[in-house]
């Protein structure tokens, strides 16, 4: 893909639906007793990995253009799949699926592409496992062979890294453990979830007894989640808000170019995903938020971002780190590009995990930023990034869509022609990015 710098981005857009809340969507819904109607389902290849399994495990599913309709099978409902789960390139269905499938009277295989497979699994085989599932895997890594049992052990969890898919592996495999399964986060300086939740937002939704407490610890508190196993879900029509991590490529493009405005209606604005406007809007970039509502149970309203030069050096902190992180894992490969285009540039910190992703990100935006002439250091947790004049190059998308979508905005600031290989995996999460973008750019 080749991409010409841009003078400003103009238009109205509604994005495709939020990938995190569309596999929950599939996936609980096929859990639920009744028939559910889903509307904005994601239109990415991973959730079409989430549906792809589903229907591998008996569920009946049928879509028209982006709403599908799911028949509830039961928690405890699936079928033994005749041939093994193929995940793709998606993490959270290969982590949700397993919690589901280690509570299923059967023995199923999930199996994913080159990069899902040298992804780390152990964190949820090990609590699976205390829950008297048996996995076997490749050193920690998928193929996932993993022997169900019609009930589980609860467990009381403490999560080594504030991850959202762990989490909700668990929590996913509580509705089929005897008694209350228990998950405490990292510890937090403040009384709110460190990782996105969304699984517990629909699970209390669809009827699940499930409780959110926070324990206070030295300078801080630990947020636990318990769910009963006991807990029934009863089907519901649901409607997924738009993803803000799409949004992210918009709204940062969109802040960096002079005389932009652009209005992205129907996000996705649960607070464990708006770190990223917070982020933005101290750095000084113009975003407003309008039409606030409560649709399923989630917050959604509409994005209005205006190009400026009005970032703030030296105000606010250009380091971010610590658990802000959690909450903003996605959208750093943009956050980089954006820290190119402010003065002081922008650290990042503490986002190790980034090393786990679809891709090495910390390496893939070190070396694509260096690529494009931008001033840039790596740390094993991290990156640095100054204020620079990005110059057209050819970039790597590292077989990753947030790279490839990061490195397409980057390309609208550079002097010169941008090329990058690779860029079809934006299907991965967002499969019309590009023609959306070429829509709104002047
Ligand atoms: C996700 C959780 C995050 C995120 C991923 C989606 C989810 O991963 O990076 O894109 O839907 O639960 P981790 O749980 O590994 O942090």
């Amino acid at each position: 893909m080749k991409i010409q710098p841009a003078n400003s981005l103009n238009g109205t857009i509604r994005l495709p639906g939020d990938k995190s809340i569309s596999h929950r969507a599939a996936i609980l819904s096929a859990m639920a007793t009744g028939d559910a109607r889903i509307e904005n389902f994601a239109t990415s290849a991973d959730c079409a990995s989430t549906l792809d399994c589903l229907q591998n495990l008996g569920v009946e599913i049928k879509k028209e253009n982006t709403t599908i309709f799911v028949k509830g099978v039961g928690k405890d409902g699936f079928s033994m799949p005749e041939k093994e789960l193929d995940c793709g390139n998606s993490g959270t269905t290969m982590r949700l699926l397993a919690g589901v499938l280690a509570g299923q009277n059967f023995d199923s295989i999930l199996t994913g592409d080159e990069s899902l497979s040298k992804r780390p699994m152990r964190r949820i085989i090990e609590p699976l496992m205390q829950m008297d599932a048996k996995i076997e895997s490749e050193n920690g890594c998928a193929p996932l062979r993993i022997h169900g049992i019609s009930q589980l052990r609860s467990i009381s969890y403490n999560l080594p890294v504030a991850s959202a898919q762990v989490k909700s592996c668990i929590l996913l495999a509580g509705l089929n453990a005897e008694g209350k399964s228990k998950v405490q986060s990292p510890k937090s300086k403040v009384q709110s979830p460190t990782s996105r939740n969304h699984t517990e937002l629909m699970l209390r939704y669809l009827g699940a007894e499930i409780e959110e407490n926070f324990i206070e610890a030295e300078n801080g508190f630990i947020e636990e989640i318990s769910v009963e196993g006991t807990s029934r879900l009863i089907a519901k029509n649901l409607i997924v808000p738009s993803d803000i991590s799409s949004a992210a490529f918009f709204i940062v493009a969109a802040s960096c170019l002079k005389n932009s405005e652009i209005v992205l209606e129907n996000i996705g604005l649960n607070p464990t995903r708006t770190a990223i406007i917070e982020v933005l809007q101290n750095l000084g970039a113009e975003i407003e938020i309008i039409n606030l509502q409560e649709i399923s149970n989630e917050t959604v309203g509409d994005l209005l971002v205006r190009g400026g030069e009005s970032f703030v050096p030296g105000v606010f902190s250009n380091i971010i780190g610590g658990e802000i992180i959690g909450n903003l894992i996605d959208e750093i490969p943009i956050l980089a590009v954006f820290g190119t285009q402010i003065e002081n540039g922008l650290e990042i910190r503490n986002a190790e995990e980034l090393r786990v992703k679809e891709s090495d990100r910390i390496k893939a935006v070190v070396e694509n930023l260096r690529r494009m002439n931008a001033d840039v250091e790596e740390f094993a947790d991290g990156f640095r990034v100054g204020k620079s004049k990005l110059k057209g190059a050819t970039v790597d998308s590292f077989g990753d869509h947030r790279i490839a979508m990061a490195f397409a905005v980057a390309a609208l600031f550079a002097d010169g022609e941008t090329e990058i290989v690779g860029a079809e995996c934006a299907d991965v999460s967002f499969p019309e990015f590009f023609q959306t973008l070429f829509k709104v750019m002047n």
